[in-house]
């Protein structure tokens, strides 16, 4: 950021993970983080990640009785086929996996017509260049910062020059593509992540685990805001 630069980071966005959260309480567990920017919904397909969680069905489901917007994150084989139908059920935001589209621009364009922010996943493994021409056709990436498929694991720091790369190409095309971070974010590690041109946190464990939900979104919501105005 140059000293004549007039950009003012934008307020860092919370979306709490349900994965963390007790299966048999959804609608209270979802009415805890009312104060949340975003649910982060995990779509799991036991196929492209080793685990399974939820379907189109319950996405329509909790976004009936949820308080806030729904971040759904598909890590499912087949993007091209599946996705369109969570944004027809009403999420706000569908997020795929590059790894399991064959035609992004195209699914990201039909996302959009029905009515959802379109996101890409990368995971850890995944070069972010070859998405960089294709900003305007996204209004999220997501940069995982843990191999995709359970909670609970450790951040990986070494996702932050893909990051920063990431949001020097959002920065220089004056788009306002989101920069979601997702897997080990907690009160440790939310402020590397921001200082990295991060704006939208994924936090599972840190939220759901650890004293009460609403605490745990306001502290890092000021942890992320602190660390982007530094950078
Ligand atoms: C992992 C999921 C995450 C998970 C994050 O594959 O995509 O959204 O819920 O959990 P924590 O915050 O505990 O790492
Ligand atoms: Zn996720």
């Amino acid at each position: 950021m140059g000293a004549m630069s007039t950009h003012t980071p934008r307020a860092p966005r919370i979306n709490p993970s349900i994965l963390t959260a007790d299966f048999a309480n959804l609608e209270r567990e979802l009415d805890r983080i009312a104060t949340a920017d975003f649910v982060h919904v995990d779509v799991m397909d036991n196929h492209f990640v080793p685990n399974l969680t939820f379907g189109k069905t319950m996405v329509e489901r909790l976004n009936e009785v949820s308080p806030i917007p729904l971040d759904v994150h598909l890590m499912i084989s087949d993007a091209d086929h599946w996705a369109p139908g969570y944004a027809e059920v009403g999420a706000a935001s569908v997020t795929f996996h590059a790894e399991a589209s064959t035609d992004p621009v195209t699914l990201a364009r039909r996302l959009r017509q029905r009515g959802a922010r379109a996101g890409i996943a990368l995971k850890p493994g995944t070069d972010v260049e070859p998405y960089l021409e294709l900003l305007p056709e996204f209004d999220q990436i997501l940069i995982m910062t843990v191999e995709p498929g359970f909670g609970g694991q450790s951040f990986m720091t070494d996702m932050m020059p893909k990051l920063r790369r990431a949001a020097d190409a959002v920065a220089a095309s004056g788009l306002d593509v989101w920069l979601q971070v997702d897997g080990g974010i907690s009160l440790d590690t939310i402020g590397i992540a921001a200082e990295h041109g991060a704006d939208t946190f994924v936090a599972g464990s840190a939220v759901y685990n650890v004293g009460e939900p609403d605490a745990q979104i306001a502290a890092l919501r000021a942890a992320a805001a602190s660390s982007a105005h530094q950078h």
